[in-house]
């Protein structure tokens, strides 16, 4: 071999073709694909800039609006997992010194406020317990005391398994002349979702949950007022990647190449909407709410207490208070070895304390609900501290 084709040897390159298992995913997500979204992403990529590509990018387009029940012109799925579409409603929003006041009750609404204040907000916080929602009189209270440019919250907990009532926020947005920005990660495509009603200005979610999609797109939108926000900043968007202005001239009607997108991911987002517009967003959010009502009547047939309170549950993802003496990491890694099912742990404040049950998207079945209680009730109590071991445990 002539020297110039000579390359370092020293890193491992001889692997088998990848073998992963099929698992039932029952965490708080990535959730299970649909068969048929698996499929289209398996499709021979066509060009970004193909019109048939072109004409796929406004069907999902519209179909996104559907499930968000929105109207708004900037509606695109963003490349990149939640986490950029989560950036890309602050990074587009926020001018250097606004105040944002970000709504924490767990994990997801720290890193609100970390990312916010990345893109130099002055950011304040108002914080619940991991396992409570905000009333609406504390949310007024402290619009009226901060008088904040944009109020930032979570929908759907996936770290608390917690619901936020939205009704009345949008209207107090308005009142206090202050954007409202919603995550909803764990709610999209499951939950009741209704951002026009709502008057929520910038919302992001994920395609991996509740959308039966692998990760790695993320669904933006930006309603009229944040999009006057926009249109008035006097400097560019500070992260060229997510900046909507110049994202839109390729998603809007101008079609200019901005980056090359993920057509394959896009071939699996747009059989993903279709399906769930086939089912109707009606039956699809039934569909999840009784599923999850299977699951949480049956943990507690077996004795497990629900850390949500029933009132403001999340039907998407359930957290289960691990019983004293059972060790959680324990018995979820047996679950996933012997059965191939993953169920979650907890995140931050309560690490250790919870498991998280996801029934999110395709994954959202009775069967499974029944397969993972039936599995609850036959495995857990080997992983219970004996009765003499509590005694002992009790005495020192
Ligand atoms: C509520 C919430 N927000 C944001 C994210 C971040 O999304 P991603 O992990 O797709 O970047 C997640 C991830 O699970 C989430 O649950």
């Amino acid at each position: 071999m002539s020297a110039q084709f000579s390359v370092d040897n020293t890193h491992r390159t001889q692997l088998g073709p990848i073998a992963t298992p099929d698992r039932l995913l029952l965490g708080p997500g990535p959730s299970n694909a649909h068969p048929t979204v698996l499929q289209a992403l398996a499709r021979t990529p066509i060009g970004h800039l193909d019109p048939l590509y072109v004409e796929l990018m406004g069907e999902v387009q519209e179909l996104l609006r559907y499930v968000w029940q929105t109207d708004n012109r900037l509606t695109i799925p963003m490349s990149g997992t939640g986490s950029a579409a989560m950036e890309a409603t602050l990074a587009n929003t926020i001018e250097p010194g606004d105040k944002v006041l970000v709504a924490v009750k767990g994990y997801f609404g720290l890193r609100l406020a970390d990312m916010a204040g990345r893109y130099r907000a002055e950011v304040v916080t108002i914080e619940r317990p991991w396992g409570e929602a905000f009333s609406l009189a504390e949310i007024e209270a402290a619009l009226e005391h901060h008088r904040p440019a944009v109020l930032a919250m979570v929908h759907a907990e996936t770290s608390t398994g917690i619901l936020q009532p939205m009704e009345g926020i949008g209207e107090l947005c308005r009142r206090y002349d202050c954007l409202l920005l919603l995550d909803t990660v764990t709610s999209l495509g499951a939950v009741p979702v209704r951002l026009d009603e709502w008057m929520v200005d910038l919302a992001y979610s994920c395609s991996q949950k509740g959308l039966s999609c692998p990760p790695g797109l993320g669904p933006f939108t930006m309603g009229p007022r944040a999009e006057a926000k926009l249109a008035a900043r006097p400097d560019k968007v500070p992260n060229w990647y997510l900046d909507v202005s110049l994202l839109n001239q390729y998603w809007g009607s101008d079609r200019v190449y901005h980056h090359t997108a993920p057509v394959n991911m896009n071939f699996g987002m747009r059989e993903a909407l279709r399906l769930l517009a086939d089912e109707g967003l009606e039956s699809v959010w039934q569909r999840h709410r009784s599923n999850a009502e299977r699951l949480w009547a049956g943990l507690e047939r077996l004795g497990l207490t629900l850390h949500a309170p029933d009132h403001l549950r999340l039907p998407t993802l359930t957290t289960v208070r691990i019983p004293e003496g059972v060790d959680g990491k324990a018995f979820s890694l047996h679950l996933l070895n012997t059965f191939g099912i993953e169920v979650g742990g907890g995140l931050g404040a309560l690490a250790g304390k919870v498991w998280r049950i996801g029934l999110m998207g395709y994954n959202s079945r009775a069967e499974n609900v029944d397969r993972l209680l039936n599995l609850f009730e036959s495995e857990l109590p080997a992983f219970r501290p004996s009765a003499s071991q509590a005694a002992v445990a009790a005495s020192v």
